[in-house]
């Protein structure tokens, strides 16, 4: 049985809640979170996952906010770990999806035919205010973080950053409840997926350099545990700005024409053999 919602934020009008163990912890998934907003009688999906998460989700948010009554579906950006299930929240919902426009004519893909006709908000680059309720959710830029179309989504309620793949941590659904408020020991726990994953140290910078500007109470990764608070959050912003990762780390020798032999019996590569008689 999958824990309650984490409660992000609640007030008399305003609500985030995070899933964060929908997805069984079989060692094939990578664990995710999923977020509902609520600010009166308006709802919002963030980041609802793949197919695995879907059906504990739909139940979790029934719960809480009426499936009927919701209005959108927002995508960070397009992996399945994101909007995989879109086709059954499109069928299951009236709510419309709110997703960049490099993935405008890719995401109907994840659909039966003509599914996502009139039900698409295709996000410009420079992002924007989107109306929730008596409030708004901020489409924050994001590109390249780690996809080339990809917002966050800046809640100025609560105060909280959703940040997508940016800021996520290797743990399972329990530890990621667990905010972080001393970033140095988790460091180890982000480092690995942020030097392959985001793709630039100068997108770090140009980002970090926005995020600044906002008050940002806590910011609160699709997968792992959130940072909380301004010592964290100060401290994963000095973090980006020194590190290097992507087409950083990148040269030639990431380009070799292979030679490495993929066993299919074992599902592993292994080094070429060396030729008989040499
Ligand atoms: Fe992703
Ligand atoms: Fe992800």
């Amino acid at each position: 049985m999958p824990l309650q919602p984490l409660e992000l934020y609640r007030d008399r009008n305003h609500a985030c809640l995070m899933f964060s163990d929908l997805v069984e912890e079989d060692g094939q998934a990578v664990q995710a979170n999923q977020f509902l907003i609520v600010d009166d009688d308006t709802g919002a999906i963030i980041d609802p996952g793949g197919n695995l998460a879907f059906n504990e989700l739909f139940m979790g948010m029934s719960r809480h906010f009426s499936p009927q009554k919701l209005s959108y579906i927002i995508a960070s950006h397009a992996d399945p770990d994101i909007i995989a299930s879109l086709d059954r929240w499109l069928t299951s919902t009236s709510a419309q999806l709110v997703i960049s426009r490099v993935w405008e004519r890719f995401v109907p893909h994840f659909t039966k035919v003509g599914k996502t006709e009139g039900r698409m908000i295709a996000v410009p680059d420079s992002g924007g205010h989107l109306p929730l309720g008596r409030h708004e959710l901020v489409l924050l830029p994001a590109h390249f973080m780690h996809s080339e179309g990809n917002f966050h989504f800046y809640d100025p309620v609560s105060r909280i950053l959703f940040s997508g793949d940016l800021g996520v941590s290797m743990t399972n659904g329990a530890e990621a409840r667990v905010p972080v408020t001393d970033l140095a020991p988790h460091i180890p726990r982000m480092e690995g997926f942020h030097r392959r994953y985001m793709v630039s140290n100068k997108i770090l910078r140009l980002w970090t350099r926005m995020a600044r500007q906002l008050d940002i109470a806590m910011i609160v990764p699709q997968h792992g545990a959130p940072i909380l608070g301004a010592k964290a959050i100060g401290e994963f912003y000095d973090w980006l700005d020194g590190l290097a990762c992507g087409v950083d780390l990148f040269d030639e020798r990431a380009y070799q024409v292979p030679t490495a032999f993929i066993d299919p019996a074992t599902r592993q590569a292994r080094p070429a053999l060396r030729a008989v008689g040499a």
